[in-house]
């Protein structure tokens, strides 16, 4: 079995408009599909936090591609692991954001509201996630 590393960071959003967001998504999608990379991106008071998931080297990689871009800053780490199975296995990169007041017009980047119950758990990732989610 390969295996898989888990990281999760927080940021601070520089940008968060509707177009700016979907832009990111786009790129990240992409990537992550050619790499392998699973994980869930939440955006809530003008913070990100993301979950990825892969293989160690990939997941560096896309990690410091990530902390370069100007669209977000004073990025920390607040998990960095190896675990037996991805917790967002079916996922590409699941997306929601959090505002109140902004709902994504586009269905494929809309999670149910349950979204997180759907998921491993236990898994540390998930539980980081699911906290952020109810700030
Ligand atoms: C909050 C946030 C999350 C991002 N998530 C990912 C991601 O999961 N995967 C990814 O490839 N790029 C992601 N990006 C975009 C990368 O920072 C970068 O623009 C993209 O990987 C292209 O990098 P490159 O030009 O070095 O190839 C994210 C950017 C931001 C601001």
């Amino acid at each position: 079995m390969p295996e898989i590393r888990q990281l999760v960071y927080l940021s601070q959003a520089v940008v968060s408009t509707p177009a700016a967001l979907a832009s990111i998504l786009k790129s990240a999608r992409s990537r992550n599909e050619r790499e392998k990379i699973s994980g869930m991106l939440l955006f809530n008071n003008g913070q990100f936090m993301q979950c990825l998931e892969g293989s160690p080297e990939k997941v560096g990689a896309v990690y410091q591609a990530i902390s370069k871009d100007d669209r977000h800053d004073h990025l920390a780490i607040l998990l960095d692991h190896i675990i037996p199975r991805r917790d967002f296995d079916s996922w590409l990169m699941a997306f929601k954001d959090l505002s109140l007041d902004r709902t994504f017009s586009d269905e494929d980047d809309v999670i149910e509201a349950d979204f997180l119950q759907a998921m491993s758990p236990q898994g540390k990732g998930v539980t980081l996630l699911a906290s952020f989610a109810r700030l």
